[in-house]
Formats: C-alpha cells, sequence, structure tokens
C-alpha cells in the first residue's frame, strides 16, 4: 500500500489503543461512580460557568503572561547541545509519554522550558498504512521545534518506510526509535524492550532507518530486559557502532516496568562511552540535585524528564532556575491555557484527555481522591476550568467574570 504523502489533519488523538498508555506513578486510576447511587460529595464541585475563562469575541477574559521568565542563555550542565546539526537551547528534554505528551503537552513544556520534545510512541506499520490517528501522534499545529517523532517496530523495511514518510512530510527535526516500550502489547510483537534481547535484529532496524533518512536518528532504551540481564553497556556500544545521533536510557529494566526508583547506578560511565555522541539519562528526575547527581554518576549530556512534569509543567522552567512567579494566578493561567488547547485540538474528547493531567494538576488538593471520583466521568470543560480555579484560586471569579490581577515580573514569551 502506498504512503501518504501528508499526514491528515489529527483525528481523535488518543495515544495508540489507550492499552499502551502505562499510568504515570503520580496520575490516580479513577474509581467509577455507580450512575444509580448517590455521588458522595466531601468536596463541593463548583457550579459550572459556561462562559467563563473562554475568551469570546467581545468578551475577552484577561490572563496573566506566562512562560520561561527572560534570562540568560543556559549554561553548564543546562546548557544546549547539538544531535547532528539539531541545536537545543538546554539540556532538558520532555519525555515522550504516550497518552500524555500530546501535542498541546509538548508545546506547553517547550514554552516553559524544554530545550526538546519527543511525540507520543507511533506504530511504524499503521504508519505506513496510513493510520489517521497514528499519523495523529506525530503531528501538531503549533509543534515548536527542535522535535522527535517516536516510532517502533521489529521489522525493518517497515521502521525505514515510516521513517522515510515523517522525513518527507517535514514535520520533525530528529527520528527517535523505541527500544524500551515495556507494554505486553508492543514486546510481543518483537518491538520496544523487547529489542534489548535481540540486539542484532536492533541493529538492522537501526541501520535501515538510518538508510532511509536524512534526518539524525536517536534511539531511546532501558537497562535491559530483567534484573538478571542488564545489558546497556553492551547495547550501547551497538547502537554507537551504528551511527546514531544521541542515546537516552530509561534507568529501569522492562520488569521493573515503571516502578520503584530507577537505578542510576547501572548508567555509570555511559556519558565517557558514548564520548561525541550525547547521551540523555532519564528516570526520577526532577529537582537540581537529581541532575547534579545523575550527572555525577553518568556523564549525561541531557536529561529527560517525564512524570515530573505532569500536573508541574513549570518543571523545567524551575530546572533552569528561571522559576515562574509564584502567584497562583499564574499557574492557574498555565492550567486553563492547557485545557483550552485540549479542547482546540481534541474537540469534544479534549475534556477526557485532560483527565489525566488535571488529575495531576490537583494531586496536592486535600481532597483530591474525592475530586478524581467525582470528575472520573466529567464531560464539561467550564466544570473542570472552575474546578482549577477553585483549586489555584481558592474561589470563582470576582462578579463580572474578570480574572484577578495579572502579576507582576518578568515573563516572557517561548523558551
Ligand atoms: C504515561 C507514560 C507514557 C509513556 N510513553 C512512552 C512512549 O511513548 N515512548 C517512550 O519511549 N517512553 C514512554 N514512557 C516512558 C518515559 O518516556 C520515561 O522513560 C519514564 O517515564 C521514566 O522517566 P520519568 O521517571 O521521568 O517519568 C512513558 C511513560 C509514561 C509514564
Amino acid at each position: 500500500m502506498s504512503l501518504p504523502s501528508s499526514p491528515p489533519i489529527r483525528g481523535q488523538g488518543q495515544a495508540e489503543g489507550g492499552g499502551l498508555t502505562p499510568a504515570p506513578s503520580s496520575a490516580p486510576s479513577p474509581v467509577p461512580l455507580p450512575v444509580s447511587s448517590p455521588v458522595p460529595s466531601p468536596v463541593p464541585l463548583p457550579a459550572p460557568r459556561p462562559a467563563a475563562g473562554i475568551a469570546q469575541p467581545g468578551h475577552p477574559v484577561p490572563e496573566p503572561e506566562w512562560g520561561l521568565p527572560a534570562g540568560r542563555p543556559a549554561t553548564g550542565r543546562l546548557a544546549g547541545f547539538r544531535i547532528g546539526p539539531v541545536e537545543l537551547a538546554n539540556s532538558l528534554v520532555l519525555a515522550p509519554m504516550a497518552g500524555v505528551a500530546d501535542g498541546p503537552f509538548r508545546a506547553l513544556c517547550a514554552k516553559l522550558g524544554a530545550g526538546l520534545t519527543v511525540s507520543e510512541l507511533a506504530n511504524a506499520r499503521a504508519l505506513t498504512l496510513g493510520s489517521t490517528p497514528t499519523i495523529a501522534l506525530t503531528r501538531f499545529q503549533g509543534q515548536p521545534r527542535p522535535f522527535a517523532v517516536q516510532i517502533f517496530g521489529a521489522d525493518p523495511e517497515t521502521m525505514a518506510r515510516a521513517a522515510a514518510a515523517i522525513e518527507a512530510w517535514e514535520i520533525c527535526d530528529l527520528i527517535d526509535i523505541n527500544m524500551g516500550c515495556p507494554v505486553s502489547k508492543v514486546v510481543k510483537t518483537g518491538a520496544g524492550a523487547a529489542m534489548m534481547r535481540n540486539p542484532r535484529l536492533a541493529g538492522q532496524v537501526i541501520a535501515a532507518v538510518r538508510q532511509a533518512v536524512s534526518l539524525p536518528v536517536t534511539v531511546k532504551f532501558r537497562l535491559g530486559w530483567s534484573s538478571g540481564q542488564i545489558n546497556v553497556r553492551d547495547f550501547t556500544k551497538m547502537v554507537l557502532d551504528q551511527g546514531v545521533a544521541a542515546v537516552a536510557v530509561h534507568a529501569r529494566t522492562r520488569e521493573a516496568m515503571y516502578s520503584g526508583r530507577a537505578q542510576w547506578e547501572h548508567l555509570a560511565g555511559l556519558g565517557d562511552l558514548c564520548g561525541q555522541v550525547p547521551f540523555i539519562a532519564n528516570g526520577d528526575l526532577g529537582s537540581p540535585a537529581d541532575l547534579e547527581e545523575i550527572q555525577r554518576i553518568s556523564g549525561c549530556r541531557g536529561f529527560m524528564v517525564g512524570r515530573a512534569a505532569i500536573g508541574r509543567p513549570w518543571v523545567f522552567a524551575e530546572l533552569l532556575g528561571r522559576p515562574l512567579p509564584d502567584e497562583p494566578a499564574v499557574r492557574f493561567a498555565v492550567f486553563r491555557a492547557h485545557l483550552r488547547e485540549m479542547l482546540m485540538e481534541h474537540g469534544s474528547k479534549g475534556v477526557a484527555l485532560f483527565r489525566v493531567h488535571l488529575f495531576a494538576y490537583l494531586r496536592s488538593h486535600p481532597g483530591a481522591s474525592a475530586l478524581r471520583r467525582q470528575l472520573c466521568y466529567e464531560r464539561n470543560p467550564a466544570v473542570v476550568q472552575a474546578v482549577g480555579r477553585e483549586f489555584f484560586l481558592g474561589g470563582p471569579p470576582p462578579s463580572g467574570g474578570r480574572e484577578p490581577a495579572v502579576p507582576s515580573g518578568p515573563v516572557a514569551g517561548a523558551a
């Protein structure tokens, strides 16, 4: 079947079949309430305010400016670097996260400081068959660059064709190959983390993709299959032999999935091993101290941040030493912009797809678990926005529907 020549408009952008999406460790699992049972409401939900927060022509709702606060270019461990010819403004990378790091979230994190973002994993075979929802995972109208599209698959030829199609669409700067996904649906096809048990085939996949594209090719993998089969060092040597432009390693095995602490000690010396090829460390990074420690252990050049950014996309600004003004109105503005972009991008499914973020934004709410139960089927964006407003600002807008005063302080535009 021939390849589509251009990516269709994003469809109902859910991650690959939903079943591929591991629950973020911080993400709750919503417990559905029986429809007929009375809903226990320890946390009173704010009344829907249908027009609130969505600026209507002629009735604009003022919003604080937000974004990475102005500052000097990143230096030291935060300094940018190059992946092949692609320049990163700093060393922070938003991790690929199926069902989480879609276009709106990637744009949000880039605006708040991430130097590189990566798409959700996309099935190479589905891409070559022109699957609209899969293609939708790889493109986003407002995508900040640099941007990597991540693909997975175990057939070298299919991977090569998918990579070539993506390159032809000119939607990204890098092609990333997933060799770390632990989900059964992926590993049973020989792809994802199963590649670490078949380095020969993994090498063939990388070689085929490299031959098919002129974009730099990067690879993301894990420590190995299990605690008894840690082969991260040999696997790194193999991918370097194949000429990859950067290496990212999540410091867990496939067996560990997402549980337990990331085992940074197994990354020791990988930065040196990679030499001029940037090595990007990943797993439980969320504070400046984490970055310092993992760089001390591994000699990494870049830092990939995943779950720490869910519900806290401003973590990138904090890691860069340029935190957002500590003002609730700014955080609410980020929340509101995120929700609005989800609605713009995903239409009627936007609220449902926002839920994982909503629960993460609310995780420090004193009534967080009751709220999760109450909101797990909520479809009304006005209710979700009102809950956010109440959480961040402590109440509905003053009469007249106007937001609180715009905070002071230097807040620049994009990262
Ligand atoms: C919800 C979710 C979805 C993920 N999807 C992907 C994916 O599509 N591709 C990938 O390479 N890794 C994926 N991962 C793994 C992350 O990229 C990252 O390696 C992992 O979460 C460890 O980093 P962290 O501790 O900073 O979250 C996913 C992780 C989560 C939590």
